[in-house]
């Protein structure tokens, strides 16, 4: 296949402007196409212009991606694997570069594109979200949701595919909604490797019902940004005096201690204060109010150091610390109360004995009932 004539006079022109390169044609490479090599992976192949001159140069190619995520590169080798969501099809060019010690040349550019995925308008899921989960023996899991498409007909039945590196697999269990479309799944295990970082895990859920074609959706998700973090483990908290000493033993995950940060939560039982210090290492010790009792929990997520963060943790169990001296307090105060209740008692005793003497002694006087009162504001302003 030859360049047609109009690019190359585009290109004569440009290359006469430059002295050196006076003479020399760059034409774009042959037979450029693009196939789908697996889920949302396309290949994209092409061969030299068997018409190029080489002489002393050398010859790269330009790929430039237009659609869905625009990208350039240039490479020397004549193909190249993409991953990205195919569902709104896929183009891409290419050119030929010609490099001449300092100078840089490139043919007129070669496009082709792939259609989008058949199906009707809007019946594609929608707000679709995954989790993953690193379980104990090292395997991890996979969760998604989704909404029907709005256009997506009561008997529309979704299944969904994930694919990492060369492993593809369909959904084992799904969640329906109330009219039975399926609108979550659950890997309990999968070929995700914990261990690697920025590695993308291909979502691709299609459909099919008997009364519209459904349009597949794809998308793509770093592993790392939905990876639910473990708890932190084996939190101990310790007191000692006014200082809270507290240490914890990084999440279950392959990843080194150095690649996680925590929030503290803390909770001052006696103020209310709440507080939620970041910490980047697996202890700390804090300065505290002795008087006061606190409940504690800690979560855990990626930092930004070594990789994308994922969601946070789910919080520990609340770990109590403190004595709280508001307990204290009311025990006192019932002590107090059951001892000023006796000695009311003790002096309503008295009075009335005292009472009956003077009654018999000068039987008109009247209004005890100061006497009785009186006792008590004394009694409490004594403690
Ligand atoms: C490249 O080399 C060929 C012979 O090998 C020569 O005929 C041609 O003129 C050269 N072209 C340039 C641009 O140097
Ligand atoms: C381009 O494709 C055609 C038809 O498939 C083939 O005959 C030709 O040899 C190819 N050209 C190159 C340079 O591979
Ligand atoms: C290629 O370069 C060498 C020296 O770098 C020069 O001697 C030779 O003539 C060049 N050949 C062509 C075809 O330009
Ligand atoms: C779905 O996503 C759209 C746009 O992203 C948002 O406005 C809407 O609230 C989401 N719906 C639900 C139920 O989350
Ligand atoms: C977890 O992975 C191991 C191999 O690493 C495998 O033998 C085991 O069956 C997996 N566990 C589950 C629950 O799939
Ligand atoms: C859904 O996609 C998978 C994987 O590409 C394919 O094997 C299956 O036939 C598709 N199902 C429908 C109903 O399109
Ligand atoms: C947590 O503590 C227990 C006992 O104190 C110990 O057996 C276990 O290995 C610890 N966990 C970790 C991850 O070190």
């Amino acid at each position: 296949m030859n360049a047609s004539g109009m690019p190359v006079f585009l290109l004569l022109l440009w290359t006469a402007n430059t002295p050196q390169g006076a003479g020399v044609q760059v034409l774009p490479p042959v037979n450029f196409t693009l196939t789908v090599s697996a889920l949302a992976q396309v290949l994209l192949h092409w061969e030299p212009n068997p018409a190029q001159e080489q002489n002393n140069s050398t010859i790269r190619y330009d790929v430039k991606i237009l659609s869905p995520v625009p990208e350039e590169y240039d490479t020397e080798r004549t193909r190249s694997v993409r991953t990205a969501a195919l569902h709104n099809g896929f183009c891409a060019r290419v050119r030929t570069l010609l490099l001449q010690e300092h100078l840089q040349m490139s043919s007129p550019w070669l496009e082709r594109n792939l259609p989008p995925l058949p199906g009707a308008p809007e019946t594609s899921v929608t707000n679709l979200s995954c989790v993953t989960h690193v379980t104990i023996s090292g395997n991890v899991s996979l969760r998604c949701t989704w909404l029907p498409g709005q256009g997506a007909p009561e008997d529309t039945k979704y299944f969904l595919f994930y694919r990492y590196e060369t492993h593809t697999e369909e959904c084992p269990t799904y969640t329906k909604d109330k009219w039975g479309r399926n609108t979550e799944c659950r890997f309990s295990s999968t070929q995700i490797k914990p261990g690697e970082i920025d590695s993308l895990i291909v979502i691709h859920i299609n459909g099919s019902s008997k009364r519209a074609a459904i349009k597949p959706f794809q998308q793509l998700f770093n592993q790392n940004a939905i990876e639910k973090v473990n708890i932190p483990r084996n939190i101990s908290i310790s007191l000692e005096q006014n200082d809270l000493l507290a240490m914890w033993e990084k999440p279950i995950s392959p990843f080194h201690e150095e690649c996680f940060e925590y929030e503290f939560y803390l909770i001052n039982l006696k103020s209310g204060n709440k507080q939620i210090l970041k910490i980047s290492s697996n202890s700390f010790q804090l300065r505290i109010d002795g008087s006061s009792r606190y409940s504690i929990r800690i979560r855990a997520n990626h930092n930004h150091i070594c990789r994308a963060r994922g969601f946070w943790s789910d919080w520990s169990e609340i770990i109590y610390v403190g004595q709280n001296k508001l307990d204290n307090s009311i025990a006192w105060i019932v002590t107090l109360l059951c001892v000023s209740t006796s000695c009311t008692l003790l002096l309503v005793a008295i009075i009335c004995q005292i009472n009956h003497v003077w009654s018999k002694l000068f039987p008109p006087i009247p209004a005890p009932s100061n006497k009785f009162r009186d006792p008590f504001p004394i009694d409490y302003e004594v403690k």
